[in-house]
């Protein structure tokens, strides 16, 4: 086989064969498929798609080209969340202790930020002395024992995608939805749980920008977990603004926590509760109605809040200790009007520019800094009335750059919505 003729396949719009793509696959982790081979490769599946079955054997031979975490030492129906990655997306701090204190539970491996979005390990290891690296026997007892465990992703675990994400991040072959769809999938296949609820971002801040995409995605992505037997949903939720108000590491855990607490913004809990109910419902066998008043009583008399405390304190972490920046900047608006858009990815951007966020996985982050917005779209805004403040410590900002994120006008547009759809 030559990988050449691979790629001139692929360029001719010809459907590849399992022995092809794992040819491609497996050749490019041992170094004879080389960087510019893969490249173009990558970029003429962007280019020309790939069908379902090609979709679902790149899934496979990703999936197989590492560790398969094996789960079954864990009593009972196991939850997993993915998120396609958005700006203030907190959802998973308060979506798995929330779960947890419910008895249901939550075995998670999660990733870092990269580009302009942040991750659930760096927010979490924003808490003083939280560890992320657990063995896997000790991830399975505090699950046994607990209900919750977050770690860092396995170094073993899909070995194909780390080389292959880290590929098409530097050659813009990211967005494809068959090379997403196999991306996240084997990864969460790999990772063993029973159910797994993807929040599929959609918006300007997102990697899926418009709906069509989105259900295109959900609708592969739930077709190849119908061959593991593993349960997914896909709700799409918006990113045309950032979930919640708070952007930054610390600034995040803190605003979880005042949610776990019962006091969370709107956006926020809407798709926690959402996500949660789906869940709830399906392994409690109660309805939607039910499932989410048990969630709002878990938040309201303390024992999400208590389960958090609970899993921060056994990964070693120390809950009044999270720094915050108190280099604090507040910026005003300079008209009166309704806030018609806050641009996620700008500020993403540039909360990443304030040092929340890395270039690459080496670069150190300032976990202190971020944004917290004071408005969100829909509201009115007088002038000179606080816009935002910016945390920050040695990196400066713009605060052109800063209010180019906002349209203001003098009417309301169109409400956007939270939820955008549930595909399952
Ligand atoms: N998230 C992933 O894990 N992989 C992608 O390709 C895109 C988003």
């Amino acid at each position: 086989m030559d990988i050449i003729d691979i790629i001139n396949k692929k360029r001719l719009k010809q459907e590849l064969t399992r022995e092809e793509i794992s040819f491609a696959v497996n050749g490019y982790i041992d170094g004879t498929v080389k960087d510019y081979q893969m490249s173009s490769l990558l970029m003429a599946i962007v280019l020309n798609g790939m069908t379902d079955r090609e979709s679902i054997d790149l899934t496979d031979i990703m999936l197989h080209s590492g560790d398969v975490i094996d789960l079954s030492n864990i009593d009972g129906i196991i939850v997993d969340k993915h998120s396609t990655g958005g700006v203030g997306d907190k959802v998973t701090l308060v979506f798995a202790p929330l779960l947890a204190s419910l008895g249901i539970k939550i075995a998670k491996m999660s990733g870092r930020g990269l580009g302009h979005t942040g991750g659930t390990i760096d927010k979490l290891e924003s808490i003083e002395g939280f560890n992320t690296k657990l063995s896997q026997e000790e991830f399975i007892k505090q699950v046994n024992d607990i209900n919750i465990a977050i770690v860092s992703q396995s170094g073993n675990l899909v070995p194909a995608d780390k080389k292959i994400y880290a590929l098409r991040d530097v050659t813009g072959t990211v967005e494809s939805i068959p090379l997403i769809a196999s991306s996240i999938m084997s990864k969460k296949i790999a990772s063993g749980a029973d159910i797994i609820i993807i929040d599929l971002k959609v918006g300007s801040g997102a990697l899926i920008k418009n709906l069509e995409d989105a259900h295109e995605l959900s609708r592969i992505m739930v077709k190849i977990g119908e061959i593991y037997k593993k349960t997914v949903i896909c709700m799409l939720t918006n990113m045309d603004q950032p979930l919640g108000y708070a952007v930054g590491n610390s600034l995040e855990v803190q605003e979880s926590i005042n949610t776990l607490k019962g006091d969370g913004p709107s956006d926020l809990l809407e798709v926690v509760i959402s996500l949660c109910s789906i869940i709830v419902g399906a392994v409690k066998k109660i309805s939607n109605e039910e499932a989410k008043n048990l969630l709002f009583k878990q938040l309201n008399n303390g024992e999400a809040y208590n389960k958090f405390v609970e899993f921060v304190n056994r990964q070693g972490g120390d809950i009044n200790k999270i720094k915050i920046s108190d280099k604090v900047i507040y910026i005003k608006s300079e008209v009166s009007g309704y806030i018609n858009r806050i641009d996620a990815l700008k500020i993403g951007e540039i909360v990443k520019k304030l040092g929340a966020g890395r270039n690459t996985l080496d670069d150190e982050i300032d976990y202190g800094v971020g944004i917290v917005l004071s408005k969100k779209v829909g509201d009115y805004v007088e002038k000179d009335e606080e816009l935002l403040k910016v945390y920050m410590s040695d990196k400066d900002v713009s605060l052109n750059e800063i209010l180019d994120c906002y349209k203001i006008d003098k009417q309301l547009d169109k409400p956007i919505k939270t939820i955008l759809d549930i595909v399952n």
